[in-house]
């Protein structure tokens, strides 16, 4: 049962979602080279596979942001003084506990928004948010962070916290544009606080995309289940090679379904189909790497100052606080 203290706001109900999809599959699966957006990676299930590859010996950057929380959540409360928590893409919440912690011994903190387009995975969140600190409001919000940031709740001192790195799921000139909307959401005396993955070493990136045991393989064919489910479609997933490249030129690291022979795919609610030919590939995700200069660039044009850096020991990820510039 939902505790007392939580509400639900939802501004991506089940019509929504369908009527998304059905827009983001026509548009990507037409367009060459043909691709589909990271979010709908995201059902029950791949939600379960992204926790269990926050856990894979090569996944480094979930342990290294744990790491740099673990040691900064007192400096961030400090710098910040927030009342009100919002996260965007909080998942599992797994390290909003540690923001909270820090923000409650401030003695500062009333309020936490966690805000996910998965709506279960949001729900439960909330309830163990709601039970492990019953003084606190629970506000969860199940949206998009690309369509609904100015329905956020206002009011008070907010931290808006984006960790994960999941700013690099967006390519740039959404990441642009997702910036500048969320600083014209901020009130002076609001912060931002941003995980980064950074730039290193293409073979650990790799690795890190292509973990030994398949599970990102999994958490990558995982679209092609939403896409029969929710479309009727018949993609067969064995039919499929996960493609995990480091692409140079742009610092972002790709993931791909490569087909393994000539088919054809029917998607019968979107009235398409289409025909793959063999080692044809579609884009499923880009996760961009980061430099402090890079990152530092892109807040300023948002008309954000970057008040802090923090990264983890081996400098493989990085947490940044800024505040309107
Ligand atoms: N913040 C957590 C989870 C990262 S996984 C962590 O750092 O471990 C990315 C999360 O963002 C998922 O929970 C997914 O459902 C959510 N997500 C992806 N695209 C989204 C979008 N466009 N709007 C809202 N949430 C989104
Ligand atoms: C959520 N996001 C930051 C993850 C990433 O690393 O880009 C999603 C992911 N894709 C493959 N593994 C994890």
């Amino acid at each position: 049962m939902t505790p007392a203290a939580v509400t639900v706001e939802v501004h991506l109900g089940p019509a929504d979602v369908a009527a998304a999809l059905r827009h983001d599959a026509r548009r990507g699966l037409c367009a060459s080279p043909r691709w589909l957006p990271p979010k709908w990676f995201y059902d029950d299930r791949g939600s379960a596979l992204f926790d269990s590859i926050t856990r894979l010996p090569e996944y480094y950057p979930t342990r290294c942001e744990l790491e740099i929380l673990g040691r900064r959540a007192g400096d961030i409360a400090a710098a910040c003084r927030a009342d009100t928590l919002i996260e965007l893409g909080s998942g599992t919440s797994a390290k909003t506990t540690l923001l909270l912690d820090a923000l409650a011994a401030a003695g500062s903190l009333a309020r936490v928004v966690p805000f996910d387009v998965s709506e279960a995975t949001l729900r439960a969140a909330a309830d163990i948010l709601a039970a492990g600190y019953p003084e606190v409001g629970v506000h969860a919000v199940v949206g998009d962070f690309e369509r609904h940031l100015h329905l956020l709740p206002t009011g008070g001192r907010r931290l808006v916290a984006f960790l994960g790195g999941t700013i690099g799921n967006l390519h740039p000139s959404q990441r642009a544009s997702f910036l500048g909307q969320v600083a014209r959401g901020m009130a002076p005396g609001d912060g931002l606080l941003l995980g980064v993955d950074l730039v290193k070493d293409p073979a650990r990136l790799v690795a890190a995309y292509d973990d030994a045991s398949g599970v990102t393989a999994e958490f990558n064919r995982n679209v092609l289940r939403v896409l029969n489910r929710e479309l009727g479609a018949d993609f067969q997933r064995e039919r499929f090679a996960h493609v995990a490249r480091w692409v140079a030129e742009h610092e972002w690291m790709e993931m791909r379904l490569r087909s393994l022979a000539a088919q054809r795919v029917s998607l019968p609610a979107i009235g398409m189909d289409i025909e793959l030919a063999p080692g044809e590939e579609l884009r499923t995700e880009i996760s961009a790497k980061f430099t402090r200069d890079r990152i530092t660039a892109e807040l300023r044009a948002a008309g954000l100052h970057l008040g802090h850096w923090w990264t983890d020991d081996a400098g493989d990820f990085a947490v940044t606080l800024s505040f309107l510039a």
